[in-house]
């Protein structure tokens, strides 16, 4: 019996399209090696779905979504909506699918792939190993508080409020357990304890969850010190758990360690297996329509996609083995090569994968 399940693919702007068409390239080729039936069904996002609909997340979008296994999005977002109001803004979107399906636990891997240390920006035996993986809390913090502007006496008044409640640091501190324990079992919590109320109650909610993995090794670092180690000795990390603000930034930060932001996959989980999946980066207006995007941040997103939605690690495996495989023969795209490597197109990268992926069945 094949094993059916649905994909809602949200394509977005930018170079979103260029990236997902080659996700959902390698995500058939996958299927059909390891006995899927996918279907793909294609929804509206972001730019695209305020051009065409006045709203950046609409209803049939949002609903498309929910009778899904799983959500494929490329990016979302370019120069031509800076200006709108806050609710006309792509980026809106993307809060929103993140709070209407519940997706409280951001995953995003940060692995080095053979030969692309040296496009990284730091020494190549400082990066030997490198294998983390920042669990970011999503659905709450100060991206979800309360925000308004005053006018006062002295000019405007702006306010941001950073709000945790112990049960959103209990799932999402809950969850980075779990997936340490399935990894080298070294969790590193991150906090600003020394200054943030907030922070005292989640380093809390760490150390009695703790009690339950005594086979976890577990750290409470502040954000700041974090910020420094992950370039300075990248590779002591193993699972690092921390609240929405600073798992964005120190996730983006976590790129330069891949060689290019264009390298970061994500998934974005909830309470059951659907999962939205996508990459790090944004839609690169400067690149956009070039063919020249890096596809394997949404590529691997594909494969983390097959391992936390479908439960299957062995198709997971089986498209990292395939990327490694493919950067090891020395093919990438123009953001990492190097003086005298030739670089391929979005497409061209796409295929050589599908290419590989035949040779692990
Ligand atoms: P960005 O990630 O789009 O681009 C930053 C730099 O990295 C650019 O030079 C770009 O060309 C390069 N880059 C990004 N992805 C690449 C890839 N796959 N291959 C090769 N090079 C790549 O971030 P930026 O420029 O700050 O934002 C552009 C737009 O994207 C903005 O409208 C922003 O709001 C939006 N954005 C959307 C996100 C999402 O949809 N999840 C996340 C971040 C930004
Ligand atoms: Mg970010």
């Amino acid at each position: 019996m094949p094993k059916q399940k649905r994909i809602a693919v949200l394509p977005g702007d930018g170079i979103g399209p260029e990236i997902v068409e080659e996700g959902a390239k390698v995500a058939k080729a996958a299927g059909e090696q390891f006995g899927y039936t996918l279907q793909f069904d294609f929804g509206l996002v972001g730019g695209g779905a305020i051009e065409r609909l006045k709203q950046p997340l609409p209803q049939e979008t949002l609903t498309l979504c929910r009778e899904s296994d799983a959500v494929l999005l490329g990016a979302v977002g370019g120069p031509r909506w800076d200006r709108n109001p806050p609710e006309l803004r792509p980026e809106k979107a993307l809060l929103g699918l993140r709070k209407q399906l519940d997706l409280f636990a951001n995953l995003r891997p940060a692995t080095l792939f053979p030969g692309l240390a040296k496009s990284s920006a730091l020494k190549p035996e400082v990066l030997d190993g490198v294998d983390l993986l920042v669990v970011r809390e999503l659905t709450s913090g100060i991206y979800f508080g309360k925000q308004f502007t005053e006018q006062t006496e002295r000019g405007a008044k702006a306010t941001d409020t950073l709000v945790y409640e112990e049960h959103e640091i209990e799932r999402i501190v809950r969850r980075a357990f779990e997936i340490a324990k399935g990894r080298r079992k070294k969790l590193t919590s991150v906090d600003k304890a020394n200054i943030l109320e907030s922070s005292r109650l989640w380093r809390k909610v760490v150390d009695r969850v703790a009690e339950e993995y005594p086979d976890v090794q577990v750290e409470h670092m502040l954000v700041d010190n974090c910020a420094m180690q992950i370039i300075r000795r990248p590779t002591d990390f193993d699972v690092i758990v921390t609240e929405n603000m600073f798992g964005d930034i120190l996730s983006d930060e976590a790129a330069i360690l891949t060689g290019s932001i264009g390298m970061l996959p994500s998934a974005s989980l909830g309470g059951g297996d659907r999962g939205l999946y996508e990459p790090v980066h944004g839609s690169a207006p400067d690149i956009a329509g070039q063919g020249v995007a890096n596809p394997i941040a949404t590529i691997l997103s594909v494969a983390m996609m097959f391992r936390h939605s479908f439960q299957d690690d062995e198709a997971a495996k089986a498209i990292e083995g395939a990327v490694t495989d493919v950067f090891a023969s020395g093919a990438r795209t123009m953001d990492v090569v190097s003086a005298g490597e030739l670089a391929l197109s979005t497409e061209e990268l796409g295929d050589k994968v599908v290419e590989a992926l035949k040779r692990y069945h």
